[in-house]
């Protein structure tokens, strides 16, 4: 149960500041599951190999809303085990621009590539490319396996975006690339 302490640091912290060199994540994909077209006018990723550890994914996406800093994001983890997805208690809602401000999960590199808005988003075609999550700057001591992450985009608790992440953890010390 290493996990628990970094699921509490999650949920009670305010401040999310992670340094860690305990494991790396290698990103499989991430598909958007569906979005609401009252506020998107169309969203799609395009993953493909960067290296061998990082996959890339370019995301094109046409927001109908101009959603300023009222974006949340919940997160619930799911972990492969016994041939099906569990549940995992990796579960938190953040405000997305707070999280970007923060550089939280290290964020800030959804802007290291394309024209995505900056916070208060703005309407419009946006581009993200190459992107590939920042595991450094994620919380230690996840166990390793395999990961799906569901992310639940709202406003003002209407869904916006639905997208799923797949991602597996390994120990550094067990990595032979
Ligand atoms: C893969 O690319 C990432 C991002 O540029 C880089 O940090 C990493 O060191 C590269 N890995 C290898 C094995 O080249
Ligand atoms: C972002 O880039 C895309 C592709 O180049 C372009 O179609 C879109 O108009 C750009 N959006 C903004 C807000 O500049
Ligand atoms: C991802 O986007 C970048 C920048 O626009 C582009 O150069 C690259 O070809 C795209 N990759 C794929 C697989 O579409």
């Amino acid at each position: 149960m290493s996990y628990l302490p970094f699921v509490f640091m999650l949920v009670f912290s305010g401040v999310l500041m992670y340094e860690q060199n305990d494991y790396i994540m290698i990103l499989e994909h991430v598909e958007i599951v569906s979005y609401n077209k009252q506020h998107v006018g169309f969203a799609k990723t395009r993953n493909f190999k960067y290296n061998r550890t990082h996959t890339g994914t370019n995301f094109t996406l046409k927001m109908l809303t101009a959603f300023g800093n009222n974006l949340q994001m919940e997160i619930q983890g799911y972990k492969f085990a016994s041939n099906e997805y569990r549940l995992f208690p990796i579960t938190f809602a953040v405000n997305i621009c707070a999280t970007i401000a923060k550089n939280d999960f290290g964020l800030q590199n959804l802007y290291s590539c394309g024209n995505f808005s900056r916070c208060p988003f703005k309407k419009g075609n946006f581009v993200i490319c190459n992107w590939s999550p920042d595991y450094s700057k994620f919380p230690p001591f996840i166990p390793a396996g395999s990961y799906m992450m569901d992310y639940i985009l709202t406003y003002f608790d209407q869904p916006v975006l639905q997208a799923q992440g797949y991602a597996s953890v390994k120990r550094i010390k067990d990595f032979n690339p």
